[in-house]
């Protein structure tokens, strides 16, 4: 088996953003500026109005390449100049950008082998962005030299506080399939098997005559006749994200050597819409973890998809603060239909995040492009000008951000974690399943929304992290699992932790490899059941259960081994089948769902494990007495998040999605009022309460441990 990853230590090193010398104080605020698209006189306008705004922070030159260096080896930063030079008398911090994620047509002329090949051997053209593989030499040759001129121009300028590099890596194109790119895969196969016989028991090749009697023979999965082998499309991925880290280090360690002492990132894509890069793999290389998000407007719920996305980069993180790098202030251009944010939704957005961790609040992009691919994208100056809603929204969202300075280098308080893993979810989609229906994120989501409409935070941690300090410990869809990671997730449970495991999870090890003896392999001991074969239900096909509610999708013929019957197959093939099961293990308990419930069994589940872990929302709509018992939970629809402080200071966010006001329990000063609060969240408001006394929530004494998000 390929080595096990050494667990993240409970705390990766990543600084709160408070600390870095470099940073505005505060929280940060601004966006990507992209100043080159426009005249002086409004580069100009531009500071004066970011000023009136409160922007702090400005991420500049992201895809400027071309013009910094028009012909190969000649530099004009002579514009470049006068833009930070402005930023720097007004006191605004730039993030400068490795503005790699655009090369110029000089370069794809003189080196057209730079450009992105696919599965199907087509080759994608210039003309748009990210035109380029991080595998191509002459790139990442011309990358690394543009990056150390800058650099070296702008090391000692004092509006620079970050280096921005590239922008989201992996988007548009993740895999590559090109000769430079079959080579890079080849290397890095080598590096991860040391012997071709390695790969070759990996990879399981004496099926379908896939032997190799070299490296040298191995291809990337380009498009073939039939199914793929999939522990080679496993490795594909596992390649193609760490082919994208190799050249974020490689630009790093340039400006590390060139411009000592700035700190560095790049802004990850962690949503639910991409699992394209393995995030928990690359946030030990980043100075501080910077995230992007877009609603999704379709979306009815688009608020618990953002909060999913918040708390997943939170994950990402180990939990520290992070940067919001994008969002948007109102419409984007990419989606289907583009509808613009209603009022207040956009300060709602914003504090979400800083509610789940973020410590910055930034957004594509500053002004609203006259012309080119994202003109109809939304902006914080817009087209309509500052005689605008979105404007003054922005202008009032700046003097919110200020009011919540104390805020800045908390922590978020959890005592529940949902296990999430890029691996899993990569191996749990490759085909030839027994159902292509089963979508990794489909009860991640749920059970991670189903939490949300409690008012109860989750953590989104990585199999290898530590588990200590959650009560509530969830693991949907975790199809693929290391040894020790089991072993923790059962050690959880041993010490007391209700744990929650989902059908199609503990199936296989690192190498896709199924764990023989019986389903859920890695956790069958663990749970107490056992089954011989899956029974996946057909597309239009419910289960009845005896508890009255149905459940779709996936079934198995589940024996007890140990466990109890919770819910029962309730007529059918597999009448009497166990659907849903309990162990009592250690102090805890280890359930299995083995089924997809419909929404009342989901929800009396999840309350079945909330009452049994005793994780509670972070605040009631009314309190009965200060532990919280017998207090009245608050309407569906108002989120509630709590930081708090190292010094015990608790900053409780509340945001309302509803359009009613809605009660809340909670005594201190709402910090966006200055006032005291008055017990209501206002329809489609905000309060942040600074709690006075801090409240006491159930189980804390039991939930001190590392794992949780808890003040250190
Ligand atoms: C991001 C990208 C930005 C901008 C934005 C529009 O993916 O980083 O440059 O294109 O989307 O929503």
């Amino acid at each position: 088996m390929a080595p096990v990853p050494p667990p993240l230590p409970a705390r990766p090193p990543h600084a709160s953003l408070a600390t870095l010398r470099t940073f505005p104080a505060g929280i940060a605020f601004g966006g990507d500026y992209n100043p080159e698209q426009w005249p002086e006189d409004v580069q100009i306008e531009d500071i004066a109005l970011m000023r009136e705004a409160g922007v702090s922070l400005v991420s500049v030159g992201i895809f400027a390449w071309a013009l910094l260096e028009p012909e190969e080896g000649s530099y004009d930063f002579a514009w470049l100049d006068a833009v930070v030079d402005r930023l720097a008398a007004a006191g605004i911090k730039a993030a400068l950008a490795a503005p790699t994620a655009a090369p110029p047509a000089w370069l794809v002329r003189k080196h057209p082998e730079i450009l992105p090949v696919t599965a199907e051997g087509t080759v994608l053209g210039q003309g748009s962005r990210r035109h380029c593989s991080p595998n191509a030499a002459a790139y990442r040759e011309h990358a690394l030299r543009i990056t150390r001129a800058l650099a070296e121009r702008y090391r000692d300028h004092p509006a620079l506080a970050l280096w921005h590099v590239d922008n989201e890596l992996g988007c548009h194109v993740s895999h590559f399939y090109g000769e430079e790119d079959a080579a890079a895969f080849r290397a890095w196969l080598e590096r991860r098997y040391g012997t071709v016989e390695e790969l070759n028991r990996a990879w399981a090749t004496a099926f379908w005559s896939q032997h190799y009697a070299s490296f040298d023979e191995v291809e990337p999965p380009r498009a073939a006749p039939a199914q793929l082998n999939p522990t080679q499309q496993l490795d594909f991925h596992r390649f193609s994200s760490w082919a994208f880290k190799d050249f974020y280090l490689a630009l790093r360690a340039v400006l590390a050597e060139a411009a000592p002492g700035i700190p560095a990132t790049t802004n990850f894509m962690a949503t639910s819409a991409t699992k394209l890069l393995d995030y928990f793999n690359w946030a030990p290389a980043m100075d501080v973890v910077a995230n992007d998000h877009y609603l999704v407007a379709a979306d009815p719920e688009s608020e618990i998809e953002l909060a999913f996305s918040a708390d997943l980069t939170r994950g990402v993180a180990g939990g520290a603060p992070w940067m919001l790098m994008e969002h948007s202030t109102s419409a984007v251009n990419w989606q289907p239909r583009n509808r613009p944010k209603l009022p207040g939704q956009m300060l709602r957005n914003s504090l979400a995040h800083v509610a789940r961790g973020a410590d910055a609040v930034m957004f594509f992009q500053w002004r609203q492009s006259a012309a080119g691919a994202e003109k109809f994208h939304s902006a914080m100056v817009p087209h309509a000008g500052t005689d605008s809603r979105v404007w003054r929204e922005v202008v009032a969202l700046g003097g919110a951000l200020r009011r919540l300075e104390e805020v800045v280098g908390s922590r978020v308080e959890s005592r529940a974690a949902i296990v999430v893993d890029y691996e899993a979810w990569w191996a749990a989609e490759l085909d030839s399943h027994p159902s292509q229906e089963v979508r990794y994120l489909d009860l991640v989501r749920a059970l991670h929304r189903e939490l949300w409409r409690r008012g109860i935070t989750a953590d989104l941690v990585h199999p290898s992290q530590r588990l200590e300090g959650y009560s509530l410990v969830l693991v949907p869809t975790l199809y693929l699992v290391h040894d020790d990671a089991a072993g923790r997730i059962a050690a959880a449970a041993e010490a007391g932790a209700t744990v929650l495991v989902t059908y199609f999870s503990g199936i296989v090890d690192p190498d896709d490899r199924v764990r023989l003896g019986g389903y859920p392999g890695a956790f069958r001991e663990l749970l107490g059941v056992r089954s011989e074969e899956f029974f996946p239900l057909l597309a239009g096909e419910a289960l009845a259960l005896d508890d009255g509610t149905s459940a779709t999708l996936w079934a198995e013929d589940l024996r007890l081994e140990g466990a109890t019957a919770v819910r029962k197959v309730d007529g059918g093939p597999l009448a009497g089948v166990p659907a849903l099961t309990r162990r009592e293990v250690g102090s805890g308990a280890a359930w299995y769902l083995a089924t997809r419930p419909d929404a009342a069994g989901l929800a009396s589940l999840v309350d079945a494990l909330v009452a049994e872990s005793g994780v509670a929302p972070a605040a009631w709509a009314g309190a009965s007495d200060t532990a919280g018992a017998g207090a009245r939970p608050v309407e569906p629809g108002l989120e509630l998040v709590r930081r708090r402080g190292t010094d015990g200071t608790g900053w409780l966010f509340a945001l309302n999605h509803t359009d009613r006001d809605l009660p809340l329990a909670a005594t201190g000063t709402e910090l966006l009022s200055g006032e005291a609060f008055g017990g209501i969240v206002a329809a489609g408001g905000a309060a942040v309460v600074r709690e006075e006394p801090a409240p006491a929530s159930p189980r804390t004494d039991a939930a001190q441990g590392e794992g949780g998000s808890l003040p250190a």
